[in-house]
């Protein structure tokens, strides 16, 4: 595995690949990487030849200050991770290499899918994300991009992304690596002691209940049985929301395929968030 620093050794690394007609396939991240991280670097490799995974905590996608400084960085734990799992090409920027002086931030129309649920409580996080992922694809150019589906509503902005920007990039949806007892993994689980992430298992049982209940009430019925239930634990709710799975517009009478259930919450100082396909 080579680590790289640079856009310009990054392009001279895929230019070559490129030339052997090897296929490209990237998984972007944050960084402090764990095994739901190296799920999607498994998934990669078994689709692509060469692997490219990016890790660059990126400011513009944090609306708060502290959230960004709290964010949990592990540059070598990453390192030995990304080797062990047959990563290729590890990219690890500055600030400066992502967003040179004379970079322009991308005009997409995500119509309106930046304006709910996370949208809502962290304004201007997609524009960020937008901008970190156009930046990236345009470096790596890849063949197939890897998401995990715990960022639900963050894959529905990149395909939209992808669409209006028309890049060729296959954008590939994984399901959310979870702990034997459900809890979704994620970087800022980190920061939980052992006692909070027993009480943030809330989360998934009301997750399955809801998916249980979806069989006998309406959506929103089922929202509201799943608020009262969530509220026995001792996590504070911030939005949990029934969506059409494309438009992400809250479903109140009907369900229609896909249907999804999405939490965001707080387990002390920590923002977690959770879905899970109910119908
Ligand atoms: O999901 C993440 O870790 C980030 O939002 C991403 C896609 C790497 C962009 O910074």
């Amino acid at each position: 595995m080579e680590i790289i620093n640079t856009v310009e050794r990054l392009k001279q690394a895929l230019n070559a690949l490129r030339k052997e007609g090897k296929s490209i396939g990237f998984v972007p991240t944050m960084g402090a990487l764990h095994h739901g991280h190296m799920d999607l670097v498994s998934r990669a490799n078994a689709e692509c030849d060469v692997v490219v995974v990016s890790v660059f905590v990126n400011p513009t996608q944090f609306n708060n200050s502290s959230d960004l400084e709290h964010y949990p960085r592990t540059p070598e734990a990453d390192a030995e991770l990304l080797k062990k799992f047959g990563c290729d090409l590890a990219f690890f920027p500055s600030i400066t290499e992502i967003y040179p002086e004379n970079w322009v931030s991308p005009r997409v129309d995500l119509e309106g899918l930046d304006q709910v649920m996370e949208g809502k409580f962290r304004p201007g996080h997609f524009k960020g994300v937008v901008e970190v992922v156009s930046r990236l694809f345009e470096l790596v150019l890849p063949g197939k991009a890897f998401f995990g589906l715990k960022d639900f509503q963050q894959v529905a902005v990149i395909k939209k992304m992808v669409e209006q920007l028309s890049l060729p990039v296959q954008i590939i949806a994984c399901e959310t690596s979870r702990t034997e007892k459900g809890l979704a993994m994620s970087s800022r689980n980190s920061r939980l002691s052992e006692s909070q992430k027993e009480e943030a298992l809330i989360i998934y049982r009301t997750l399955s209940q809801a998916k249980t209940d979806a069989n006998r009430f309406s959506p929103e019925e089922t929202r509201t049985k799943a608020i009262a239930f969530f509220e026995t634990g001792s996590l504070k709710l911030e939005y949990l929301n029934i969506v059409d799975p494309v438009t992400l517009k809250d479903l109140t009478t009907d369900w229609v395929p896909g249907a999804s259930m999405c939490i965001a919450c707080f387990c002390g100082e920590v923002r977690l968030i959770d879905n899970l396909t109910l119908v």
